[in-house]
Parts: structure tokens; C-alpha cells; sequence
């Protein structure tokens, strides 16, 4: 058992008297203990005789008993000021003082393959010998585990000084951090607001990334709060814009861009990735054909004077490997060159 492990499990514990918010979101877990197969939990209460302490302790004892077998569950309390921070959110910029680019990547509309693009690019970044690491910030539909094959590990997270850290997972080469990791989706889903905000930033000021040459942030869609929140605290150098050539995604694609060109944010866009420019069948390489439109990617990239980076085709290999979680970018065919390609032109659109 390991503390982030018994974290998870303590997320089923609500309190009665805050809707329906949990005692780990509430910040009200201090301390874990573990010895044997002896658990420790310590709980922060904001007063002395809380009226609701003995039902929370009661719950959390179950919820431990419940999901581990043969477990000797025992709940401490501790009273702490209401005004103090919860441990863990104090989040300050070090752990990303190695990296040198954080790069987001966005697009103003949903499924228009961010993800595929975000994990891919990472891959291809690291084929061509970067350090790079990728945190997967959409925390409503987490997908970085699935498609890199790492779902159900666990992250190891430790505390050091003050401070929790999170060691991010390596495969491919690549450093990956999600917060699909830690919560069950149906979880992911239902954090709103400052939650979600700070669930967000953990995945990225928490963990401990090292030295890296790029770090790329895969954005929730849309262009809200969150966005806005996130490039407010996160020194970012520039943002990647995906969208699909369909006359709808372009609309979007505005306000991603504008979001970025916003007076308070003004981020540079380093470039356009048009997704699903066209489609090849497996069987005809040859052949494209142009199903969500011709150009428009480039007439977008024109019309706001940024860099169209790439072109990515809709082919199906792009999606099985994917499901796969062996991300095309690995392989040496014409699509996963493809990302490739585009690696090599973002990389060369910032300085060192
Ligand atoms: N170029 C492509 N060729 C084939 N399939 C693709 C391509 N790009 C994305 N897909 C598939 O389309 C689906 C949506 O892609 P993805 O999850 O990357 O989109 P997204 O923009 O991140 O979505 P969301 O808004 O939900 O985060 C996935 O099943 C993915 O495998
Ligand atoms: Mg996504």
C-alpha cells in the first residue's frame, strides 16, 4: 500500500455538511501512516469538537476497512487553522525551473485530436533527442494514460521539506504526468471551479520534472476559466493551436487564438496544426482525400499570421495506436513521420 493509493480511496469519504465535496478535496487529510498492513489517517479539523468529526471518522475507517482486505484502520484528528493552506497546494514554480519551453497545447473545440496530436509531438520531440515531458492538464477527460499505455500505474509521490512532490512516469522516452492516474473517471468528471484548477496546476508545479527542453501542456478544450487561470500561473512560452479544417473548428479556432492574443494573457502562438487534413485509406497511400475541406488550416494560419506547423492526415492507424497506447509517432511510417516533421519545426520556432 502507498500513501497515494490510500489518497484515492479516501476520496470516497463526503462530507455531509459540504454537498457533496470529499475529505481529500476539502484538504482535510493531514497525515498518512503506513506500517504493515496498519493505516494511519490523520484528519484536520478546523475546530475542537467538531460536531461532525465522529461521523468522518466512522466514514473514513470504512472506506479503509472496505477496499483493503485485512486492514487495521485507525483515524487520528488534529485541529488546524481554517485560514491555513492544505498541505500539497502550496505550489510555487521550482519543480518547473529546469524546463526550459512550456509549450500549451490547445484548440477551442473538443475532439478535434489535441490529445493524439499533444502525445505524438512528445514522442517525436524525444525521437529527436529533446528532453520532454507532457502533462496532461484536461482533468474532465483525462486521456494521456490510455494512449500511452500507462493506465492503472501509480505514481510514486513523496514528501520533500515542506513540500509533496510527484515523480511523473517515463515510457517512450517521454515523462508523463496525468491526473487520470489518481482519480477513477467518473471522478475526473465531476470536479468543478477551484478544484479543478488546482488538480490542474498539481500536474504540473508538483511534479518533479528535471531538466527538460520542453514540457507540453495537453489543454482541456474550450477557452474558460480554466485557460485562463492556467497561463496566468504557469510561465509559458507559447501555445500550439490543433484544429480540424472544418469551416466550425476554424470558428473555434479563433477563439483559441484570441484567447492567447487576450491584453492580459498575450502569449505567442508558436504555429497551427491542422488535424485531419485529409484522408488516406490504409490500402491507397497515394490517395488523399479531402473530406473536412481543403486549405483551410492555411487560410486560417494566413488570416491570423501564424505558422501552419503541420498537417496530420486522418488515417486509421493514428487512432488504433492510439487505443493502443503505442502512439504512431514511434513507427517509421508516413504518418508517424509526420509528426516527426512537425516536431522538428515547433523545436525550431523557439530559441535555446
Ligand atoms: N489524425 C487522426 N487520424 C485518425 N484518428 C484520429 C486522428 N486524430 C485523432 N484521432 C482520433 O479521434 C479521437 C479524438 O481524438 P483526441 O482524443 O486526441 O481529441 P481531443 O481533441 O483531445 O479530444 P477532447 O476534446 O475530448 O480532449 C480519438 O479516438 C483519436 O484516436
Ligand atoms: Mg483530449
Amino acid at each position: 500500500m502507498k500513501p497515494n493509493e490510500i489518497t484515492k480511496i479516501l476520496y470516497e469519504v463526503q462530507h455531509p455538511a459540504k454537498g457533496d465535496k470529499n475529505i481529500v478535496e476539502l484538504g482535510m487529510v493531514e497525515k498518512i501512516d503506513i506500517d504493515g498492513n496498519r493505516v494511519t489517517v490523520t484528519l484536520a479539523f478546523p475546530k475542537h469538537r467538531d460536531p461532525l468529526a465522529e461521523y468522518l471518522i466512522g466514514s473514513t475507517k470504512a472506506a479503509l476497512v472496505r477496499n483493503i482486505p485485512g486492514v487495521e484502520a485507525e483515524v487520528k484528528t488534529v485541529v488546524k487553522d481554517a485560514g491555513k493552506k492544505p498541505v500539497g497546494l502550496n505550489l510555487g514554480t521550482e519543480e518547473i525551473s529546469g524546463v526550459k519551453h512550456i509549450i500549451g497545447v490547445a484548440s477551442g473545440k473538443g475532439g478535434v485530436g489535441k490529445s493524439t496530436v499533444a502525445v505524438n509531438l512528445a514522442v517525436a520531440l524525444a525521437r529527436l533527442g529533446y528532453k520532454v515531458g507532457l502533462a496532461d492538464a484536461d482533468v474532465y477527460g483525462p486521456s494521456v494514460p490510455k494512449m500511452t499505455g500507462t493506465e492503472g500505474q501509480m505514481p510514486e509521490a513523496f514528501r520533500d521539506g515542506e513540500k509533496e512532490v510527484i515523480m511523473p512516469l517515463e515510457k517512450y522516452g517521454v515523462k508523463w504526468m496525468s491526473i487520470g492516474y489518481f482519480a477513477k473517471p467518473e471522478q475526473a468528471l465531476i470536479w468543478r471551479g477551484p478544484m479543478a484548477c488546482n488538480a490542474l496546476k498539481q500536474m504540473i508545479l508538483q511534479v518533479r520534472w528535471g531538466e527538460l527542453d520542453f514540457l507540453l501542456i495537453d489543454m482541456p478544450p474550450g477557452t474558460g476559466d480554466i485557460h485562463i487561470s492556467l497561463v496566468h500561473d504557469i510561465p509559458l512560452t507559447g501555445a500550439v493551436i490543433v484544429s480540424t479544417p472544418q469551416a466550425v473548428a476554424l470558428a473555434d479556432v479563433e477563439k483559441g487564438v484570441n484567447m492567447f492574443r487576450n491584453e492580459s494573457i498575450n502569449k505567442p502562438i508558436l504555429g497551427l496544426i491542422e488535424n485531419m487534413a485529409w484522408f488516406t485509406p490504409e490500402e491507397l497511400p497515394e490517395n488523399r482525400y479531402y473530406i473536412f475541406g481543403k486549405d483551410g488550416g492555411a487560410r486560417m494560419a494566413e488570416k491570423y499570421g501564424i505558422p501552419l506547423l503541420g498537417q496530420i492526415p486522418l488515417v486509421q492507424g493514428i487512432r488504433e495506436s492510439g487505443d493502443e497506447g503505442e502512439p504512431v509517432a514511434l513507427s517509421s511510417r508516413p504518418d508517424g513521420e509526420a509528426f516527426v516533421l512537425l516536431a522538428d519545426k515547433l523545436a525550431r520556432s523557439v530559441s535555446f
